[in-house]
């Protein structure tokens, strides 16, 4: 990411989880469109200070906020705090996520319930605290980011697949919802991706995840962060309750 060629000036973007990995990515690369940034984290407090130093230094207004995405008392406090600081809110990246994979009979019950709190509920509590100002201006961009595994399921990921496919409804019924106020709701769900999260996998999986895709790369966060720039902009105006597929062909 290196370029400005979309407009997103006059614009305040909320991203979840965006201190690293893909989140980050995307951070840099609204602001570089124009957007002023409030990103929120969980325990990532030098990254976060850093980044919003870069995004100051770039010439946008910046906030970062701790919270855990699976508290909707965060969730209304930070959104409270971002239209107080940096003027409104306009765009919705729900980036946030975790994986914590188990085969099934060997997942806990509180595998299951962190999981679906963070990626599912996390993603609901930042649209609710968000979709009365969105309804109220006529304008928003909702983009939950959620994962190829949400559409076919994963081996050992019960929780993560149940999470990402709820994620991917929910944005579906929030397009339906809020259309008629000017709003789009949209899913990016990236394939196999370079960040600490998908590191983590085991060499088996991230080598058949590379073979099985079309293009036999890796994706990497740049590669999430356009696509979400698009439909955050005006460009993308008329898509919404859309899925977009960002894997290099890893699912066809
Ligand atoms: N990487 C992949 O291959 C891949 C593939 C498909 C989908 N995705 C999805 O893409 C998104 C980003 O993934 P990534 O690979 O960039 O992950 P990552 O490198 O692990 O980064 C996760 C981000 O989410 C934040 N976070 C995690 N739990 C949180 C919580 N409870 N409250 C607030 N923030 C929280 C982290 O904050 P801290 O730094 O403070 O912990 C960090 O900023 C996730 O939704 C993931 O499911 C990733």
């Amino acid at each position: 990411m290196s370029k400005a060629i979309i407009d997103l000036s006059g614009k305040v973007a909320i991203v979840t989880g965006g201190t690293r990995g893909i989140g980050a990515e995307m951070v840099r690369t609204l602001a570089l469109q124009g957007a002023d940034i409030a990103l929120n984290y969980r325990k990532s407090v030098d990254e976060a200070a850093k980044l919003v130093e870069e995004l100051q230094a770039m010439g946008r207004k910046a906030i970062a906020v701790q919270a855990d995405v699976s508290s909707m008392a965060d969730a209304e406090k930070m959104v409270a705090k971002v239209v107080e600081e940096l003027g409104g809110v306009h765009i919705l990246v729900c980036n946030a996520g975790m994986n914590w994979d188990g085969v099934i009979w060997k997942m806990t019950e509180d595998q299951f319930d962190r999981v679906i709190d963070v990626d599912l509920k996390g993603t609901w509590n930042y649209l609710r605290a968000c979709a009365p100002y969105f309804r109220e201006q006529n304008y928003g961009r909702f983009i939950s980011v959620t994962s190829i595994n949400g559409i076919r399921g994963k081996f050992g990921q019960t929780n993560y697949s149940a999470a990402k496919a709820g994620a991917i409804g929910l944005t579906k019924a929030a397009a339906k919802e809020l259309g008629k106020y000017g709003v789009t709701c949209n899913s990016v769900a990236p394939g196999f991706i370079l960040t600490e999260m998908g590191e983590s996998m085991p060499d088996e999986f991230k080598q058949a995840a590379v073979d099985e895709s079309a293009v036999k790369r890796a994706g990497v966060p740049d590669d999430i962060a356009w696509t979400v720039a698009f439909l955050a902009s005006e460009l993308g105006r008329h898509i919404t309750g859309e899925v977009i597929k960002v894997d290099g062909g890893q699912y066809i």
